[in-house]
């Protein structure tokens, strides 16, 4: 594996090391949001951004991954599942343009993730419970991001400060932090849990270089950490979304409601492709024992979470968001917030070292850490 992580030595870990990034910051991938720009502009500010790959067809990826190519040379990722019909097909491109790193969660596959590994592609899954980071390390895993519960989209139940210590005292390999992160205090937290980086989406969401239209983005900022809520109502699984006035609408939503809300989505967003979307909700209602009107909403999912993210909608969509969001109040340039993560740990490290009674040196320029972050 190639080793280029160099910059900031003060932060430099074995996260730098395996993405040839020079701050151990990930921008996760997040459908129909981490999009080519999203994903340079992260790797030109010396971070490491994935490709929200799991909501694009092959031929997509393969587009996406040629105009991150055309904006930065810096090393970046994919993401996509490793259990839909098109993942060999975005493994076999991954490997043609020798991207450093794949992520993945749900259902992953070992002959998929060897595959990978065999290309020297950096294998890192997102789990949210201990088991499943020992799992995704038998499984081949170079590293693992730990998303606790307050992450956004699906999200498991432990919070990151309770699960984080946990998988790093279970792995060897080196462990991302992941959850209501999104400044340098946080960053310096999960290294003192004995996390090496950190991986953020919200954060990233709201960022100028973020595709999601401004009215959306403006309902991020005014939103509280209360209203940011997890709920099993859009597909069956808990994910964490804005509690705006269409969950309101789903939360109350009996069985026979939820499957009428899904007809009407159905007809208004699916062009009138309401039959074959019945069929197969039909057959997955049987394998997954979920009510026909849910199994319906979770096929309507995407369209429901486009119609905010995408569309500009955001009280008549879904709005998947960290709780971080709450505390999220400013739109900063990709580099911004960057340098502003980086000054800000260093910042921390120095406050941290007068306590110890030692004092930080920042490797990269010789000045003490101190006087770095007072400039
Ligand atoms: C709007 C949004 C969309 C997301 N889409 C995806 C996705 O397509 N694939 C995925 O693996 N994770 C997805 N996630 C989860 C994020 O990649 C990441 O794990 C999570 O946001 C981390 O928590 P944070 O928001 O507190 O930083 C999404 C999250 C958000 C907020």
């Amino acid at each position: 594996m190639a080793t280029t992580g160099q910059g900031n030595k003060l932060l430099n870990t074995r996260l730098c090391e395996l993405l040839g990034c020079e701050y151990p910051i990930i921008q996760t991938a997040m459908g129909w949001i981490a999009d080519p720009t999203l994903v340079a502009s992260t790797c030109n500010a010396g971070a490491f951004g994935f490709l929200a790959g799991a909501v694009m067809t092959p031929a997509e990826v393969d587009e996406g991954i040629k105009q991150i190519k055309a904006k930065t040379d810096k090393p970046f990722g994919v993401n996509f599942h490793m259990y839909t019909p098109g993942a060999m097909e975005i493994i076999d491109i991954c490997i043609k343009h020798k991207v450093r790193a794949v992520s993945y969660s749900r259902s992953p596959a070992k002959s998929m993730i060897q595959k990978l590994k065999d290309a020297n592609i950096v294998c890192i899954p997102t789990v949210g419970a201990l088991k499943h980071a020992v799992k995704a390390v038998e499984m081949g895993a170079d590293a693992v991001v730990v998303q606790g519960g307050e992450g956004g989209g699906h999200t498991g139940a432990v919070a990151s400060n309770i699960l984080l210590p946990q998988v790093v005292d279970a792995l060897d390999v080196p462990v991302i932090a992941s959850g209501g992160f999104k400044d340098g205090r946080g960053l310096i937290s999960a290294l003192s849990f004995g996390a090496e980086g950190i991986a953020m989406g919200t954060r990233f969401l709201m960022t100028q270089e973020s595709p999601v239209p401004s009215t959306t983005k403006e309902k991020y900022i005014a939103t509280s950490t209360e209203q940011v809520i997890v709920s099993t109502k859009l597909d069956g699984m808990p994910q964490r979304m804005i509690n705006n006035p269409y969950l309101q609408q789903l939360q109350t939503k009996s069985p026979l409601g939820m499957l009428i809300l899904a007809i009407r989505n159905g007809l208004e967003f699916s062009k009138g492709a309401i039959i074959p979307m019945l069929i197969s909700a039909w057959k997955m209602k049987k394998a997954n024992g979920m009510t026909l009107g849910e199994t319906m909403m979770a096929g309507n999912a995407p369209m429901m979470i486009q119609e905010a993210m995408v569309k500009g909608h955001p009280d008549q969509g879904i709005l998947p968001s960290g709780q971080i969001a709450g505390a999220i109040k400013d739109l900063p340039k990709g580099s911004e917030l960057i340098a502003s993560i980086v000054s800000e740990a260093t910042e921390t490290l120095a406050r941290l070292s007068r306590l110890s009674g030692s004092e930080v040196k920042n490797t990269n320029n010789e000045e003490s850490a101190e006087s770095t972050a007072a400039t």
